[in-house]
């Protein structure tokens, strides 16, 4: 089968794409990616190497480029990973969400529908070739902000409060148009926050982590009371491998793993285990950007209270009750394990880090965090 995978080179993306080598033969994978700040060919650089996967530079909003992919491979699959993905951003500048996340989704669905549209039933809908998908991967973020208790299930209202969940939402509504008006096989699935290897550091454990070995302040949003709820990014690829696989068309699945953590307990436990590691295994300590011997100061006084981010949902908590017991999709990996495992892949690949973050990433920290 042919799978087009967008976005393949971000984070979650890009993960997919090696969970998907490694877990399923005769695949074919077209990954098309426009390499954003986001996007960086030397994450999936191994796999590049690989005949079954072409890479293909180009924007999801560009009929043309999308065309052209149709034209010259036979897609069977659409994974749609590629957005604009960071709420900090999308506070900045919201338009480029709108383009991206939601122009571009309703490009990728109407190339889509043209090629593998066969013909058209009695009451004029189109007949599909056998097979085919499309399939959404969207946030839990669509659904707003939860107080103390409650879960996220997939008939909770859609109450998107930040420019990017709006865009998400904008892109889920024009998915079930899609499979409503045209009857098109999709599936859109809705995952908290991922954390794993890949994972930019402008996102919260990145950054932390980032920040540590550089010897900076942590900057907490607010109280530090503000809850996610992590799942493991390849938790997250075989969830979403699973939908596409045995997903029923035109349902939406939950995706998580009941692992809520205050933002707070996410930064306390990232600093006490790289001070851990670093005893156990002094090697470690050729990650540190700082000079001496010493690691005393890799403690709470790290942490530093900055103004909240504007409009910060409080509580997001999903309820993956449809996805286990309707797929028998589970999460595989525990919180505590993934935690160390993710910690360990960024001492360990401080190269991918400084790549990664030569360019654009300076200006918006510089912006985000200087003067605060
Ligand atoms: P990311 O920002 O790390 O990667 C996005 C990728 O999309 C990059 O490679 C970028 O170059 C590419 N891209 C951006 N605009 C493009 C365009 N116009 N055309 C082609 N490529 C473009 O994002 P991520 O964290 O990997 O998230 C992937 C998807 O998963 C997104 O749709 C996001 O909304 C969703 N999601 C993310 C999380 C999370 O915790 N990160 C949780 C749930 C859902
Ligand atoms: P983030 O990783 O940006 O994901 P999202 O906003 O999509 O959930 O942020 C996770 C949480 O961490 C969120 O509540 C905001 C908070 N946060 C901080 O406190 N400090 C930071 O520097 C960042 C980037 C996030």
């Amino acid at each position: 089968m042919n799978y087009l995978v967008t976005g393949g080179a971000g984070f979650i993306g890009a993960n997919f794409v090696k969970y998907l080598l490694k877990n399923r033969q005769d695949i074919k994978l077209i990954v098309l990616d426009d390499l954003t700040y986001a996007g960086n060919l030397g994450t999936i650089k191994e796999e590049l190497k690989n005949p079954k996967i072409a890479f293909v530079k180009g924007n999801i909003c560009d009929p043309q480029v999308v065309e052209t992919v149709f034209e010259k491979y036979n897609v069977d699959f659409v994974l749609n990973f590629a957005a604009e993905s960071h709420v900090d951003r999308s506070i900045e500048n919201p338009q480029l969400f709108l383009q991206t996340n939601i122009l571009g989704t309703q490009n990728l669905l109407e190339t889509a529908k043209k090629y593998w549209t066969k013909g058209k039933d009695e009451n004029g809908y189109p007949v599909y070739r056998e097979g085919v998908k499309y399939l959404q991967v969207s946030t839990d973020e669509v659904y707003g902000s939860l107080g103390d208790t409650g879960y996220f299930t997939e008939k909770t209202p859609l109450d998107p409060r930040s420019p990017y969940s709006a865009s998400k939402t904008g892109a889920d509504l024009i998915v079930t148009a899609y499979s409503e008006t045209y009857k098109l096989p999709v599936n859109i699935t809705r995952c908290s926050n991922n954390y794993g290897p890949y994972h930019f550091p402008e996102k919260l454990i990145p950054l932390i982590i980032k920040n540590i070995l550089e010897g900076k302040k942590l900057p907490v949003y607010g109280d530090g009371s503000n809850v996610r709820d992590w799942l493991y990014v390849e938790d997250h690829c075989k969830a979403i491998d699973t939908v596409l696989h045995k997903g029923s068309p035109g349902e939406i699945y939950n995706i998580g793993g009941h692992n809520e953590k205050k933002n707070i307990e996410i930064v306390k436990l990232t600093l006490s285990t790289i001070r851990r590691l670093m005893e156990e295994n002094p090697a470690y300590r050729k990650a540190l950007k700082v000079s001496g011997n010493s690691i005393d100061w890799i403690c709470e006084d790290l942490i530093t209270y900055v103004k909240d981010r504007l409009g910060h949902d409080k509580r997001y908590a999903i309820d993956p009750k449809k996805i286990t017991t309707e797929l028998g999709w589970y999460p595989e990996t525990k919180f505590e394990d993934g935690i160390v495992k993710t910690i360990r892949w960024y001492l360990e690949n401080q190269d991918w880090v400084a790549e990664v973050t030569s360019g654009d990433y300076q200006h918006y920290y510089q912006q985000m965090y200087g003067n605060r």
